[in-house]
């Protein structure tokens, strides 16, 4: 496996590839990762010729200083897994490489970064953007991979590629969770054992929303039953539940008719997790 921290080197890896006809996947991570990247890898080796993953915590997409100084980070482990899964090339930049100094530009999707989970996060889906934005025009992937479990993350880089006619193909994988429902993520190391067990009510209430919209319900009353079942966990502090149209994110209300997302987030123990459902009556 080839590995890079500089942007160039990088460059001169995919286009060695594709002087030979090759077609590449990126992987984008911030590392720490689990079994929930390694599907979005083995996605992408199932789609191209050569798999890059990217590890980058991200600066610009973290408000608050402290949990960004609190984000894992295991690069050596990381290392060890892309090239037991067989990757081509991990790129893994400095800060500095990716912000250089007198960096000014940002791309922003103005309505869709700023709901949901962007009113809490503000500034949190520009930052995400502006760093994938960089990394497609650093690597120009044939096909970018991401998972479900960031659902407005998805839209939000759906909506970029599209307003901006970039050439690559987003594709989706499911949330990839514990045999006991919980949906992975980097932050789970964060989680004390009573947290962690705490946190299985995001997954018990999406399988509760699947329930009630397969047999009719209201948004509002769903908005209620979840509520009722996140608000019965001491442990939970509830950040958000969103019922919104499935692919604009648009607010719903009234009888479920048509797919629909449910976004939840809640803080367990001080971490804040993410959960989602798309479900259809
Ligand atoms: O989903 C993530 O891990 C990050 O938001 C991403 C897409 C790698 C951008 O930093």
């Amino acid at each position: 496996m080839e590995i890079s921290q500089h942007r160039n080197g990088i460059r001169e890896i995919v286009r060695s590839w594709r002087a030979q006809g090759e077609t590449v996947a990126l992987v984008p991570t911030m590392g720490a990762l689990h079994a929930g990247h390694m599907a979005l890898v083995a996605r992408a080796g199932e789609l191209a010729d050569r798999v890059v993953v990217w590890i980058f915590v991200n600066p610009a997409q973290f408000g608050d200083p402290a949990d960004l100084a609190a984000y894992p980070r295991a690069p050596e482990r990381d290392l060890a897994m892309l090239r037991a899964a067989g990757v081509d090339a991990a790129f893994m930049p400095e800060a500095g490489e990716i912000y250089p100094d007198g960096d000014e530009t940002i791309v922003e999707t103005t309505r869709l970064a700023n709901i949901l989970h962007g009113q809490v996060r503000p500034g949190h889906f520009r930052g995400v953007t502006t760093v994938v934005a960089k990394f497609f025009n650093i690597i120009r992937p044939d096909f970018a991979i991401f998972g479900e479990k960031d659902y407005q993350q998805l839209q939000v880089i759906r909506k970029m590629v599209r307003d901006l006619f970039m050439d690559v193909e987003i594709v989706s994988v499911e949330t990839v969770r514990d045999d006991d429902g919980l949906a992975l993520s980097s932050r789970n190391i964060r989680l004390s054992p009573q947290d962690r067990r705490a946190a299985l009510v995001l997954f018990r209430a999406l399988e509760r929303a699947g329930e009630m919209a397969c047999s009719g319900t209201t948004v509002e009353a769903l908005r209620t039953a979840l509520s009722a079942m996140i608000g019965a966990e001491p442990r939970a502090r509830l950040r958000g539940i969103d019922i919104v149209r499935a692919e604009t994110l648009a607010p719903l209300s009234g009888p479920l008719t048509g797919p629909a997302a449910v976004l939840l987030s809640a803080e367990f123990g001080g971490v804040l997790l993410i959960d989602q459902k798309v479900v259809s009556p």
